[in-house]
């Protein structure tokens, strides 16, 4: 195997953190940089080298790829769902101008892979609410999923036109507690968990009813060093694919919640994000990714609540 020197961008993040410390323990600490606008996350301090770094700053981007003899890059800096409406311009300015920095800079210094999340946000209201396809209608309504669906025909304009190996996900609400989400409409699980443990009760912003496709972190960890690890010639999907693991409506979620936390207690108190989790799928069909790469999860709403409780 060649040797890979990776770049991970937004390395501080929710996703990157955990993505991070995984392709450390592959390709050995030295041989994973870490980089990020905000300060290194506590949990990466000494695992492995570490530079600041502004996506949007191309040239920066460009110096940092020649002199640490970069192969490939993961680009996890975005700015999700919920903080995007709040901030339409600068979501779509991070959302989309990083991605073209990052393919560009792949394309003119022949870098082996890259990897880029899009998002079930890229789904509207006249996709289909369950088992939506890989391919259907699409039509977008928050900028968040706007710039992922455009997001999503530039890696397959560069990968056609330029022959970038660019490959992408279509991630669903993702839930963690290593390093804290920012900003998404799925983050609602997250803060449930965390308010049950310490406060016993949570007022959430979404209706109860509400459902949504869901991923465990480490199986979207598994997934991701998945893809990127599966010959090219087996991927027939160059924007994203569609990935599943479950779907639960936050009284799912708070009844699991209950099975290990009986007086817990929740209410319901929906927001802006309403809007936007009702645009959205409730489940995804990922029969592609399924038979391209060999795509399955390991982690039910039961298996993961568990894990979460006791962490
Ligand atoms: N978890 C994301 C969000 O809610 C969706 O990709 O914004």
């Amino acid at each position: 195997m060649a040797k890979e020197k990776i770049l991970v961008i937004g390395a501080s993040g929710q996703i990157g953190v955990e993505l991070t410390m995984a392709l450390r323990e592959i390709y050995g600490n030295s041989n994973v940089i870490a980089s990020d606008l905000r300060e290194q996350n506590e949990l990466l301090r000494g695992t492995g080298p570490y530079v600041s770094l502004d996506v949007m700053n191309k040239e920066m981007l460009h110096v940092q790829v020649i002199r640490q003899g970069i192969t490939q890059i993961y680009l996890l800096a975005a700015i999700l769902s919920a903080t995007g409406e709040k901030n339409p311009n600068l979501a779509w300015n991070l959302n989309m101008q990083g991605l073209l920095n990052v393919l560009d800079i792949a394309r003119e210094e022949k870098l082996q892979k890259v990897y880029w999340p899009s998002s079930i946000a890229v789904f509207g209201p006249t996709s289909p609410k369950t088992n939506c396809p890989q391919h259907t209608i699409i039509e977008p309504t928050t900028v968040y999923g706007i710039s992922k669906f455009a997001g999503e025909f530039w890696c397959n304009y560069y990968y056609n036109r330029f022959g970038v190996d660019v490959r992408s996900l279509r991630y669903p609400g993702l839930i963690s507690y290593k390093s804290a989400p920012g900003g998404g409409t799925t983050d609602y699980s997250i803060e449930m968990f965390m308010q049950a443990k310490e406060e016993k009760q949570y007022q959430c912003f979404l209706q109860e009813d509400t459902y949504l496709p869901m991923m465990y972190m480490p199986d979207a960890i598994r997934a991701t060093i998945e893809l990127m690890e599966t010959p090219s010639h087996n991927l027939s999907i160059r924007t994203s694919y569609n990935i599943h693991a479950m779907s639960f409506s936050p009284a799912d979620l708070a009844d699991e919640i209950k099975s290990h936390i009986p007086d817990f207690k929740i209410s319901y108190q929906p927001d802006y994000r309403q809007a936007i989790a009702n645009s959205w799928p409730q489940s995804i069909n990922d029969s592609v990714a399924r038979s391209d790469w060999g795509w399955k999860e390991q982690y039910s709403l039961k298996r993961m609540t568990n894990e979460m409780i006791n962490q």
